[in-house]
């Protein structure tokens, strides 16, 4: 997602903010800018595509006279990745620069421009910016003005906002998006991520939401945004090299991206649901009518995401929808009906079987929609709307946060269209909004545990030949999952499967040394999956049963019990997927395995 990056100091600003961005590249973007002042005026420089088109528009000026800027790489979420729409956004003397997304932006533009403000962009962070130039009174220093503007804002942000009249100073502010104080000799900075002036300085201040910070170059101070209060913070000092900065600490970018999970899910609901966070919202979806069936197609990880998507679009929204392997579907003679829409997810949106899939759905005159998490890939200028999971990009070949954002991205299209069609029970929908509302908070809390004792089952389990993972409902497609992770990651077989179908022929293969870890959640499926458990057991398997909590009624008489955290409805997935995800990962590291970089695999399957 975008990347920030304020400096003021004794160098020459540009220079530095412009490395600083490139080392932010890895978050991914579509367009890029700088905002500094120099001969005492604001000068924004702005350009679409990569850095190195900013760098050319740079070449052209003389800028080294300045020694405070802000820049910024931008990942598009309203409105194209064009020139006008990338950051900074000026109003008046000011400019600024946002990660995030600043949700109520309609009402405050409605009421800025009948105070005769003029936008140049599609951006709500233009708004944002008109909205503190709107809040700065006469006499009222520019942190009282920025801080009013900020309650004022609903959503995630990160921001930093210069001003021409204070060019030493920057000022910036975080909510549920990342920042991060940089504390140099005689220079400061700001970033959303430590790589960004890693070669300057070690010394690191991590800003807490609902914080807002003042930097000049002698100087930080960190304010309460509730009530500008000053707030003391501690300095940490980093040992890592750039490339582990970049996985933020983490072993792995798996498992920085695993432990991104409960991020993503907020970031995939922002902007999606309305002010009053009543309804679901699909602004790209407004003008198109209800599809009267659905035809999800995908590969591997996605593919798996419209599986466990089906039955909530079934039963919520009442539409029959099916799900098709893109390489399978791309080689019959598919019969599409009149109105059909062809669903693809990708996360890459470069994956050449979805591709195919999508241009033949396009030729039998299907409506097509994707659900992508990389903007401007091919899939995306290929259909007629695009969902973007919003996800941030994911570096490990392993998929991890795209499925749940893909998932949750479903989720949220199931209960749209069912509100669209007035097909949810009454009271339905705020129950399900309201335990959305809770996930991510929940989730990563949950995370650490979740993660220890995967480490403690990959240690029992790493060694064997063969596992199954079994499901049923909506636990078997995260099965196929939990059983696609172990294969690509740690190379023991492993096979998913739907577990009512176990005695159709695959339980010939268990024995004691064969174990199945075998998915039991607390949903209407419970009695069935139990009953399929004991007959693994029966048969002499070791059974590893994931389930939640113990009730009274919903029990299990296994020796070895994963417990996952409880959950509303299906948002229980959102808890077994992560520990499926975590135990390969133990398995492979464990196993000394390339968990990154698996072998013969690729993170994007640009050929069929
Ligand atoms: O980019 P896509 O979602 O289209 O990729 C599809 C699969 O190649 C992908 O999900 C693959 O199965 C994962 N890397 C597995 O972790």
């Amino acid at each position: 997602m975008c990347g920030i990056i304020g400096y003021t100091g004794h160098r020459p600003a540009v220079p530095v903010v412009v490395e600083g961005l490139k080392r932010l590249e890895y978050r991914g973007y579509d367009s890029a800018g700088i905002g500094f002042v120099q001969n005492q005026d604001l000068h924004v420089v702005r350009a679409a595509g990569k850095l190195v088109n900013l760098e050319e528009k740079l070449a052209s000026l003389d800028v080294f006279l300045a020694t405070s800027a802000v820049g910024h790489t931008r990942w598009a979420t309203h409105g194209a990745p064009t020139e006008s729409n990338a950051h900074p956004h000026r109003a008046g003397s000011l400019c600024l620069v946002h990660n995030g997304i600043f949700e109520n932006y309609e009402e405050y533009r409605r009421l800025l421009q009948s105070r005769g403000h003029v936008f140049s962009s599609e951006t709500e962070t233009e708004v944002l910016t008109a909205l503190v130039a709107d809040e700065r009174k006469p006499g009222l220093p520019l942190l009282d003005a920025f801080a009013r503007a900020l309650r004022k804002a609903h959503g995630a942000y990160a921001v930093a906002l210069m001003d021409q009249s204070e060019p030493d100073a920057i000022y910036a502010a975080r909510r549920s998006a990342p920042l991060l104080l940089g504390i140099g000799a005689g220079e400061n900075y700001v970033a959303s991520d430590i790589p960004a002036f890693l070669p300057y300085t070690r010394n690191v201040v991590f800003l807490e939401d609902g914080e807002i910070i003042r930097i000049t170059p002698s100087s930080w101070q960190i304010f309460s945004l509730e009530d500008l209060r000053p707030l003391p913070k501690s300095t940490h000092h980093i040992n890592w090299d750039m490339q582990s900065a970049q996985k933020g600490g983490f072993r792995h970018f798996m498992l920085k991206e695993i432990f991104e999970q409960p991020r993503a899910i907020a970031d995939c609901m922002a902007g999606r649901l309305n002010a009053a966070h009543t309804a679901v919202v699909i602004p790209e979806l407004e003008s198109s009518p209800l599809p009267p069936r659905l035809r999800i197609i995908a590969c591997g990880t996605s593919f798996h995401a419209g599986l466990w998507a089906m039955p909530l679009l079934e039963e919520w929204a009442r539409i029959p929808t099916c799900v098709e392997i893109a390489s399978e579907f791309r080689y019959r003679n598919p019969l599409l009906m009149p109105g059909e829409t062809a669903l693809v997810i990708s996360q890459s949106g470069e994956t050449a079987d979805t591709l195919a899939a999508l241009r033949i759905a396009r030729e039998c005159r299907c409506p097509t929609l994707a659900l992508c998490n990389v903007v401007g890939s091919s899939i995306t200028r290929e259909t007629d709307a695009v969902i973007y999971t919003q996800a941030g990009p994911e570096i490990s070949v392993a998929s991890t946060k795209a499925l749940c954002s893909q998932m949750l991205v479903l989720l949220l299209l199931a209960l749209y269209w069912g509100q669209r069609r007035g097909s949810l029970p009454s009271g339905f929908l705020p129950e399900a909004l309201q335990a959305l509302a809770a996930l991510p908070a929940q989730l990563e809390a949950a995370l650490p545990a979740l993660q220890t004792e995967a480490r403690a089952l990959a240690q029992k389990y790493a060694s064997v030949a063969g596992m199954f993972f079994l499901g049923r409902g909506q636990s078997y497609p995260l099965a196929l999952e939990g059983a696609l992770k172990v294969k690509e990651l740690s190379y023991i077989h492993a096979e998913g499967y739907a577990a009512g179908e176990m005695k159709h022929g695959p339980i010939a293969l268990i024995e004691p040394e064969f174990p199945s870890f075998i998915l039991v959640p607390h949903d209407s499926l419970f009695t069935k999956s139990r009953s399929n458990l004991e007959e693994v057991q029966a048969r002499g398997g070791p059974v590893i049963a994931l389930t939640n909590p113990p009730k009274s009624d919903l029990n299990l008489a296994v020796p070895q019990t994963w417990i996952i955290p409880d959950a509303w409805g299906p948002l229980k997935g959102f808890f077994f997927l992560p520990a499926l995800q975590l135990f390969s990962y133990e398995a492979a590291t464990r196993l000394g395995k390339d968990v990154d970089q698996p072998r013969n695999l690729a993170k994007s399957v640009t050929v069929e």
